[in-house]
């Protein structure tokens, strides 16, 4: 039928068509039916071929942006892997709100349904340039899969990683932090939701560029993995510094009682990370109640996870930081204090609960260590550090 209507075609497109009368009448009919068989392969080959490019998938074809209207045809189908597979590349176009509403979608059902190898998702909250870099790369290498990085900058900060550093291309769309201001916590939950969208992602963790891995990767991971609570120093400081910075139009949200303070580096599972970039009750209040001198970054992630989930903190830092000298600002360590002893000395000098249980195993990473400190580490981070 399809045939003889293409024939019908054929013959009408081509009336003028010129036929020698001096060659035998078989012949066009043996070219038609060549021609005819011909077409036929061709239509049957444009059918598979489009048939292939609806079925298989096509994640690494780069397509030009200008040829809009062939997109529909190489569009990612709505598979199954769609939905579990990281994006490719953190940087996007959401702005915050569409990128928090969209990071809070979580599985309801908990066991799942596909081999998936629990992350620890690194945050790094800095100004610009990460000078421990070289240091971190050490750190991760060989442990490929158990890991994403996450870095926060300031909005004009072009990042210059080798393709070979673990921080190449992993710079999320930033915005200006200020210290003690709200636009600080704006870019942890950022750093939050923007590892919340790799499903595999089910710890935490917020540094600074001053940070350095006191344990090697395996340690860590076994660390934050096998702890049953959150890592957040939290505590209740009667003082001015404390609940001295309380302002009591936050009641009966939050009461003076229930006021907390830490530090703002922090290990946290996939929940809590969650409930911190969906929280809509205590943002607004810290907001507009907590501004300089009370510093926001100390008291609203503490005081709000310790009303809601007090059963799944530990209430203390794994990282160390040395308050000793006072200040407005923890003492920074150098290229003369890189010894053995002084990593001794913070590595085994403590007690703590984990699990509920006594240790003598507290700490995992430390700040704050200043940027001419790198050539020391790198030459003995296998004997200070086993990495
Ligand atoms: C994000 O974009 C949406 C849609 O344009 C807009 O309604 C919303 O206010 C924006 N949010 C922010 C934080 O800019
Ligand atoms: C970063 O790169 C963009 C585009 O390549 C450029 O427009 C911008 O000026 C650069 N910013 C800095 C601080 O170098
Ligand atoms: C604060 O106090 C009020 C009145 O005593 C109480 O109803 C409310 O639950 C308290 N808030 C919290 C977070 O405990
Ligand atoms: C942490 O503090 C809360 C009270 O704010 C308490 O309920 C919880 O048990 C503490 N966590 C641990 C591990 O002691």
């Amino acid at each position: 039928m399809m045939q003889a209507r293409l024939v019908a075609m054929e013959e009408g497109k081509e009336p003028s068509l010129p036929i020698r009368s001096s060659q035998p009448r078989a012949l066009p009919m043996r070219l038609l039916q060549f021609f005819l068989i011909f077409l036929g392969l061709a239509i049957a080959f444009m059918s598979l071929s489009m048939f292939m490019s609806r079925h298989y998938r096509f994640d690494n074809v780069i397509i030009p942006v200008t040829n809009s209207r062939i997109h529909p045809c190489f569009r990612r189908p709505n598979d199954f892997k769609s939905w579990i597979k990281p994006p490719l590349n953190v940087w996007h176009r959401m702005n915050d709100s569409e990128l928090f509403w969209r990071a809070t979608f979580d599985p309801q059902i908990k066991s799942y349904p596909f081999k998936r190898v629990p992350k620890l998702a690194f945050m790094f909250l800095t100004r610009g340039p990460l000078p421990m870099a070289p240091l971190w790369d050490r750190f991760f290498k060989g442990h490929e899969k158990q890991y994403s990085i996450y870095v926060h900058t300031l909005p004009m900060y072009n990042e210059s990683y080798p393709s070979s550093s673990v921080f190449y291309r992993r710079q999320i769309p930033s915005q200006v932090a200020e210290w003690g201001r709200m636009s600080m916590c704006d870019a942890e939950r950022r750093l939050l939701a923007n590892a919340l969208l790799d499903i595999s992602n089910e710890w935490f963790i917020l540094l600074s560029e001053a940070c350095i891995p006191l344990q090697s990767f395996p340690v860590v991971y076994l660390y934050i993995s096998k702890s049953r609570f959150s890592f957040m120093e939290i505590y209740d400081d009667p003082g001015p510094f404390g609940r001295g910075r309380y302002n009591p139009n936050m009641e009966p949200v939050v009461n003076l009682t229930d006021w907390r303070k830490g530090s703002q580096w922090f290990e946290i599972n996939r929940k809590l990370a969650v409930d911190i970039v969906g929280d809509d009750t205590f943002y607004p209040l810290f907001e507009k109640f907590c501004r300089p001198a009370c510093y926001v970054d100390e008291h609203y992630f503490q005081t709000m996870l310790s009303i809601r989930s007090p059963h799944l903190l530990a209430n203390r830092t794994l990282t160390w930081v040395d308050w000793s000298r006072g200040g407005a600002h923890p003492g920074t360590f150098g290229k003369d204090d890189m010894t053995k002893e002084f990593f001794k000395k913070i590595i085994e000098g403590q007690t703590c609960i984990y699990n509920n249980q006594p240790s003598s195993a507290c700490l995992l990473f430390a700040r704050k260590i200043a940027p001419n400190a790198l050539p020391a580490l790198l030459e003995h981070s296998s004997e200070f550090f086993g990495y």
